[in-house]
């Protein structure tokens, strides 16, 4: 068996090669980089996909965060609620703004925001709360929403970066809540060719606000009513994400069918397989388990030739630059236990059976053995 890695990204592009080169070719000869036609029709398909009614495509994941809760009004001295235990932009952009990140500790099963944990860290400074749909599960959004109506309708963001073609309660992610930042990071369920984000709301005040954020807060050419960025997302990428976007159900069943297959396999197995909520679909940007002995088991799955890794390793209440929010390690045990346990395994959909089947075996035989 060759090696099994993390991604395949060469295996994919072969499956659409023809239809990006062809997006490629159209944007080169039209030469129209930077707000091109391929910007609106991206907009338009991801919201149509995440039933918004608007969106509006940012150079990243990252940045559309940031983008949202700029035009959210976030400002030094406001809280933001979020997890510890998300990819460091989750609570970097709410520090960048000068407010401050509160976090509350996350489910043990769904490595979600819990929700019963929520409301006790509101207070007056709060402004949004920000739950994150962590591997591509949905967190419990109408449990935070009840709470945030109940707080004097708070504005909530959802960080939906790795829950593109995730739902809950059968609506999709991106739709569950005020906003949603999305990412087209390479190694995300959509990938783009390079950086990439999007914001998509309902809330048509909101992307008239966003879209004059990611352009240096201009409202008619060289007049700035406020300072924003430039956080636009090139032509070019929202060519070839448009061509992709056709292919991402196909890709999307092939991860569910590999999380099925590692279910059945690692049943009876000590590790924890992924624990997805009735009322949820994952579009499983990672399949993470929870196992004792994980450093042992990752450096047996390494001389298997089978990949994985641990997102995330650090909690973020944890992180050398958020010291001074005066957090102990203590606070947030649930996140700290995780991420002491979990361990990622390849999902992705050029993943053949086979090689599922012998990442699953690689584990059997460590605890056997
Ligand atoms: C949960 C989460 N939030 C935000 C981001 C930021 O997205 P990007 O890498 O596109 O800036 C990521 C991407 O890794 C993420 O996983």
């Amino acid at each position: 068996m060759e090696a099994i890695n993390m991604l395949d990204l060469q295996a994919e592009f072969r499956h659409i090669k023809d239809d990006v080169r062809a997006a490629i070719e159209n944007v080169l000869e039209h030469q129209w980089f930077v707000g091109g036609p391929e910007v609106q029709q991206l907009e338009e398909k991801l919201a149509a996909m995440c039933g918004c009614k608007f969106a509006a495509a940012i150079s990243s994941g990252t940045d559309a965060l940031l983008c949202a809760l700029m035009s959210l009004g976030i400002e030094a001295g406001d809280e933001v609620i979020t997890t510890p235990f998300t990819f460091f932009a989750t609570a970097g952009c709410i520090h960048r703004l000068g407010a401050t990140p509160v976090f509350v500790d996350i489910e043990p099963d769904t490595f979600n925001i819990n929700p019963k944990l929520l409301e006790s860290a509101i207070t007056a400074k709060t402004k949004v709360i920000l739950p994150v749909h962590l591997f591509g599960q949905c967190a419990e959004m109408d449990v935070i929403n009840d709470i945030a109506v109940r707080n004097g309708n708070l504005p909530v963001l959802e960080d939906a970066a790795q829950a593109i073609g995730s739902t809950y309660r059968d609506r999709p992610a991106g739709s569950l809540a005020t906003a949603a930042a999305m990412s087209f990071y390479p190694t995300k369920n959509l990938g783009g060719f390079g950086e990439g984000g999007m914001i998509v709301t309902d809330d048509e005040s909101l992307v008239e606000r966003c879209r004059m954020t990611r352009n240096h807060g201009e409202t008619s050419r060289y007049h700035h009513a406020f300072v924003g960025g430039n956080f636009r997302l090139d032509t070019m990428k929202c060519a070839i994400l448009l061509a992709k976007l056709p292919h991402l159900a196909g890709f999307q069943a092939a991860r569910v069918h590999n999380a099925a297959r590692y279910g059945a396999l690692l049943a009876d197995s000590p590790v924890q397989t992924p624990a997805i909520r009735p009322h949820n679909k994952s579009c499983f940007h990672q399949y993470s388990i929870l196992c004792d002995r994980r450093d042992e088991l990752m450096a047996h799955l390494k001389e298997c030739k089978v990949g994985c890794g641990v997102y995330y390793p650090i909690p973020l209440h944890m992180q050398e630059c958020f010291k001074p929010l005066g957090y102990e390690e203590s606070d947030f045990p649930v996140s700290m236990e995780v991420a002491g346990r979990i361990l990622s395994l390849p999902i992705h959909p050029m993943l053949s059976d086979k090689e599922v089947e012998f990442a699953a075996a690689a584990i059997k035989t460590f605890f056997e053995g």
